[in-house]
């Protein structure tokens, strides 16, 4: 069997991996929420890594609030960079592969072409820093890693943008959504699936990847989609960004290339649509 330690069992992505679980039968989980398991708490850390052996940590702990943490800079640093580096220290120490989840924030989003893991980044804002910090810390203190650079994700677990629309639609008659900020969403339980798939591969060919569903659209596009299939009569108006300022600047393109992950996994990625289909229905 091989174990495996999940942290911020609360949060979204950590629910989807627990949600797929009896799928897998060849993997012992343990989850721990925030609570059990701090990751700024080097001897937390410790206490849980050193009670049992584990083969691999999927890291979904993370300061996700990207416009507050542009006033707490130091509480997103501690989470998103410290927590990230103390993690991967001990790791090294137990002996555990890291995988951790990063995010298409670390670009600055000025391409006209889809991302490469290798290409240049540049953050806007603290979140996409603190990020990145926790990127270089992790590769800088052990070898066995895999970081997964993801977009736009959404579920029926936790609070995202697919939840807010259809509370909103709910709420109100009409919306303004933002037309100009194109990136690719991404629905969490396929994420989790292929980080389940990647520790099954047992592959050691660690390293960035990038993983988010098929396709490009807008927010707004996304929005469409959304009340499209759930039959919403909201009235949609597309805005643009500077209509809708807020206090951190997001990437106006962020589609990140998902080859290398799909060939070393064998993957058929699937289309946005198709997956926000499912995850209505799922909800
Ligand atoms: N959401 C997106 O659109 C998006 C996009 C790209 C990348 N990502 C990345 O994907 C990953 C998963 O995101 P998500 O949407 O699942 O996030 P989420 O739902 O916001 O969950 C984050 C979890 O981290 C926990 N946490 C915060 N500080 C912690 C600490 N010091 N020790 C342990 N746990 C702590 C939180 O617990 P408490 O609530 O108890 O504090 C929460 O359960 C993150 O690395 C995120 O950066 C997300």
């Amino acid at each position: 069997m091989i174990q495996v330690l999940v942290t911020a069992k609360d949060g979204q992505l950590a629910q989807c991996i627990q949600s797929l679980t009896t799928q897998y039968h060849n993997f012992q989980f343990v989850f721990k929420s925030s609570s059990d398991l701090d990751i700024t708490n080097k001897t937390n850390i410790e206490e849980v890594l050193g009670a049992q052996s584990f083969d691999y940590c999927i890291n979904c702990a993370a300061y996700t609030a990207v416009d507050k943490a542009e006033e707490e800079i130091e509480l997103a640093d501690r989470v998103n960079h410290l927590g990230a580096k103390l993690l991967a220290e001990s790791c090294h120490s137990f002996n555990v592969t890291l995988i951790h989840i990063s995010t298409d924030f670390v670009f600055d989003g000025k391409s006209s072409k889809a991302y490469l893991e290798s290409d240049n980044t540049n953050p806007l804002g603290v979140y996409g820093i603190t990020k990145l910090k926790g990127e270089q810390a992790i590769s800088k203190a052990l070898e066995r890693h895999f970081i997964i650079r993801t977009s736009w994700l959404y579920s029926e677990f936790g609070n995202n943008f697919l939840k807010t629309m259809l509370r909103l639609a709910n709420q109100r008659d009409d919306i303004g959504v933002v037309g100009d900020q194109i990136g690719s969403p991404t629905y969490a339980r396929d994420l989790a699936d292929v980080i389940l798939k990647l520790m099954e591969s047992k592959t050691t060919n660690y390293g960035v990847y990038h993983y988010s569903n098929e396709g490009e659209v807008s927010w707004y596009d996304f929005a469409k989609e959304i009340f499209e299939v759930c039959n919403s009569s909201i009235k949609l108006n597309k805005i643009e960004t500077k209509d809708y300022p807020t206090p951190a600047v997001r990437p106006k393109y962020s589609i990140m290339n998902t080859q290398k992950i799909s060939q070393l996994l064998d993957l058929k990625i699937p289309n946005w649509k198709l997956s926000l289909a499912q995850a209505i229905t799922n909800l």
